[in-house]
């Protein structure tokens, strides 16, 4: 065999995250600069379209921006390859040059097909993210990586494309209902446990008036919430941000047994709320072990109940947790890696997990549910052999 030539393939790609509101006011030109004369599809969604359809067709004629409007039904049921395919067609028809660009308006699920269709048309054309929910602001928007779900496998098919921009606006949540802002809150705490004790105590503190006032007031500690969660996840995601050095992250907390809860429930567990069953579960899981002390644990899962999200499904068996391990396996490079809290603001990677520790873990939140006070972990649990505690 003849040894050519090594390639190196590096995409040396840079991206912008900022946060300003007033994002449609016509005295705001940020959005025309980045649209920049440029071919232009801003896909939506029908709700995002009724509440601001009018107002952004508005900004484009104001500012001149040749931009055309598409509204994309956008659900977790329609994240699919035939949705993708749809914003394709459409770019198609519209004969989007290689310099043309895609914009998503909308919800986790919104960016996740534009990012998917961008990264297709003309094996990637340039994409700009303005999500406009709080899920999407403080964590599907931020990052690099997007996906459909296929047959019945959540985020099966997908890809790593970085935006060129992410523009959000806190004033796009004032409309959002407070059952997807609860999903927000449960991503910001997934990132808070493991990583930042002062945003969990922010939440602690302010989630009552945060909801209350639809993420409107007090804007210092919106500003403060918001600005904390997205850079903390960035910190977290840019050193393995393709995801090849490592399938231990810590962004990963909440997000083991969730995807296939959410399958499991046809959907109808959104994707907040089956991270927020998950992450009490983890939870649970590491008090077993003796890594997380009780008052830790009941913090944890006071504050997820007292924000008015789930943690226990009757869907969530021991069976399922288990296929989700299985899953996570075959997606983390062998080994489950599920990450547990031992703090507040601090967490660990285990290996794997007995059956007979999920079952005990799942009976404990239940538990809980029933009885908000008792919290007791079931001795007899071995710690596993220490990994490197974050
Ligand atoms: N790519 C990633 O890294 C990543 C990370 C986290 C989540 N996700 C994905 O994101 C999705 C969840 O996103 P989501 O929680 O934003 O749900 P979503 O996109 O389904 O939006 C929820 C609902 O809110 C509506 N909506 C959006 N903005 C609104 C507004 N300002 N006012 C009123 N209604 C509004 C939407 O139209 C939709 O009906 C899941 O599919 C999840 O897998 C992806
Ligand atoms: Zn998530």
């Amino acid at each position: 065999m003849m040894h050519l030539r090594s390639v190196t393939c590096v995409a040396d790609k840079a991206y912008c995250v900022r946060m300003e509101r007033g994002l449609l006011a016509h005295d705001n030109s940020w959005l025309a600069e980045v649209i920049g004369g440029r071919r232009t599809i801003i896909i939506t969604t029908t709700s995002v379209h009724r509440l601001y359809g009018e107002c952004l067709r508005m900004y484009l004629e104001w500012h001149k921006v040749p931009a055309v409007i598409h509204v994309v039904n956008c659900t977790e049921a329609t994240k699919t390859l035939e949705t993708a395919g749809g914003i394709c067609e459409f770019a198609q028809s519209l004969d989007i040059d290689r310099r043309g660009l895609l914009v998503a308006f909308g919800g986790g699920v919104c960016s996740d097909l534009v990012t998917v269709a961008a990264s297709w048309i003309r094996r990637g054309i340039g994409h700009v993210r303005i999500p406009t929910t709080l899920v999407g602001q403080v964590d599907a928007a931020v990052g690099i990586k997007a996906a459909v779900n296929f047959r019945d496998t959540k985020n099966y098919l997908g890809c790593y494309c970085p935006p060129e921009q992410v523009l959000i606006d806190p004033s796009f949540l004032a409309t959002l209902e407070v059952r997807a802002l609860r999903c927000g809150l449960s991503e910001i705490l997934k990132m808070a446990i493991v990583r930042d004790t002062e945003l969990f105590e922010l939440v602690e503190a302010g989630h009552g008036s945060l909801l209350r006032s639809r993420f409107v007031e007090p804007r210092d500690s919106v500003d403060r919430v918001l600005g904390l969660a997205i850079h903390r996840m960035l910190e977290e995601l840019e050193p393995n941000i393709f995801e090849d050095m490592t399938y231990r992250r810590l962004v990963d907390m909440g997000h083991t047994f969730s995807p296939v809860l959410e399958g499991e429930s046809a959907f109808s567990i959104p994707h907040g709320e089956a991270v927020s069953i998950d992450t009490a579960v983890s939870a649970a899981v590491a008090l077993h072990l003796d890594l997380l002390d009780s008052s830790d644990f009941e913090r944890i899962v006071h504050l997820l109940r007292a924000i008015g999200l789930p943690v226990w499904s009757p869907l969530l068996t021991t069976a399922l947790a288990g296929r989700a391990l299985a899953h996570a396996r075959r997606h983390r490079g062998g080994l489950a890696n599920l990450v547990v809290p031992t703090a507040i603001g601090a967490a660990t990677f285990l290996d794997s997990v007995e059956d007979e520790l999920l079952r005990a873990a799942i009976a404990t939140v239940r538990d809980t549910c029933e009885r908000p006070s008792a919290v007791s972990a079931t001795p007899g649990f071995t710690r596993p052999a220490a990994r490197a505690a974050v």
